[in-house]
């Protein structure tokens, strides 16, 4: 699955004019978890992600003629402003890949990208913005070589790619379903790129996330940071076990349409990653009073009517509830009615099983 070449392009002359390429990727939630990581950016465990349909970065990245060849120069607009911090993850970032595209040094380089979800959301946006910008930096590199790849072959560059920038935007790449990281239980899985769940039950395209925003600060502990509390973890190869074990299962289900035991496996994995925060060397705790509310009440009222209606969380006090379609409406009442009910601003984002990055230039 990764023996495709990077094969190091240099521009043999320079560049006669400016060449800009735009995509659309979207953001996923793990489904099970990525939570610790070694080497150059790889997983200790395999992950599973839902891609969704709203929640998007949108990227332009134009490549101009440069006199003078040298250390990336990068020029970042966010929402059409400068963005120091986050010019300097990305400039970071390309310099940290330029074996991979040698001219990234022979040109320069402007980017601008939009979020399509609002800043406020509390959405984890480097799923969306790295896997963008990897399908940029794919479709320069082959504008410049030359070369046609195939659309898997191409999907797969830019997973390996992004992954370097965010572990989890390697599986933001393709529709659906995507699972990120070696396993015995799918042929072709890797830890160096994501690749699509093959066998997916109808009833799982008609999978609804809708994220019940608790808090949008900025969180305490980055994700970044939160990884590396993983190394020397008490509880580290237990759950490598576990994930291992959820993985296997949570593909056999994807298979069979077994939404019973997806939930089960959806929320042991989002109470473990948590779990885990709070039993780390220097613990640290990322729910809050109302995030437990929610989940208490989404457990209950599962009992009480026999819905089909689960939660997850990324590595914050959001929860991202999750149900089929066919049972919107009383979900829908639930999330009005009492979900939403303590919150000023009544944020919440509806999602959906997505369709995966679309080109749009
Ligand atoms: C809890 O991909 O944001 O959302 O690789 O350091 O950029 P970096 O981390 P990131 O971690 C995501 C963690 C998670 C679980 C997941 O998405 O699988």
């Amino acid at each position: 699955m990764t023996n495709f070449d990077f094969q190091g392009s240099r521009l043999t002359s320079a560049l006669s004019e400016a060449v800009s390429v735009t995509w659309q990727s979207p953001s996923n939630i793990a489904l099970v978890k990525y939570w610790g990581k070694t080497g150059r950016q790889l997983p200790v465990n395999p992950s599973l992600s839902m891609t969704l349909s709203n929640a998007c970065t949108v990227t332009k990245l134009t490549a101009s003629p440069r006199k003078k060849e040298g250390s990336v120069e990068l020029d970042l607009l966010f929402d059409d402003k400068p963005n120091a911090v986050f010019g300097e993850r990305m400039s970071m970032f390309l310099a940290s890949i330029t074996e991979y595209y040698p001219w990234l040094e022979q040109v320069s380089l402007k980017l601008e990208t939009k979020n399509t979800f609002p800043h406020s959301a509390g959405i984890a946006s480097s799923a969306s913005a790295f896997s963008a910008l990897a399908l940029c930096l794919c479709s320069l590199d082959n504008e410049f070589l030359g070369i046609l790849l195939d659309e898997s072959e191409f999907r797969s560059k830019a997973s390996y790619i992004a992954r370097l920038g965010s572990g989890s935007a390697c599986r933001s790449l393709f529709p659906g379903l995507t699972l990120w990281g070696l396993t015995k239980s799918l042929h072709g899985s890797s830890d160096m790129l994501a690749v699509p769940v093959p066998e997916v039950h109808p009833v799982f395209t008609t999978l609804r996330d809708t994220i019940i925003i608790v808090n949008s600060r900025e969180k305490p502990v980055s994700s970044t940071e939160g990884h590396s509390r993983m190394n020397g973890h008490a509880f580290a190869e237990a759950r490598v076990k576990q994930a291992k074990k959820n993985t296997s299962e949570l593909l056999h289900i994807l298979k069979t349409g077994d939404k019973k035991n997806f939930i089960r496996i959806v929320e042991n994995e989002a109470l473990t990653l948590h779990a885990l925060m709070m039993t780390s060397d220097n613990g640290f705790m990322l729910m809050e009073p109302e995030t437990v509310r929610i989940i208490r009440k989404v457990q209950e009222f599962r009992k009480e009517t026999g819905l089909h209606v689960c939660f997850t969380l990324d590595a914050g006090p959001n929860v991202h509830l999750l149900y089929f379609e066919d049972e919107i409406e009383q979900v829908n009442k639930l999330i009005v009615e009492d979900l939403i009910k303590n919150n000023k601003q009544n944020t919440r984002i509806d999602d959906f099983y997505g369709k995966g990055p679309v080109k749009l230039g």
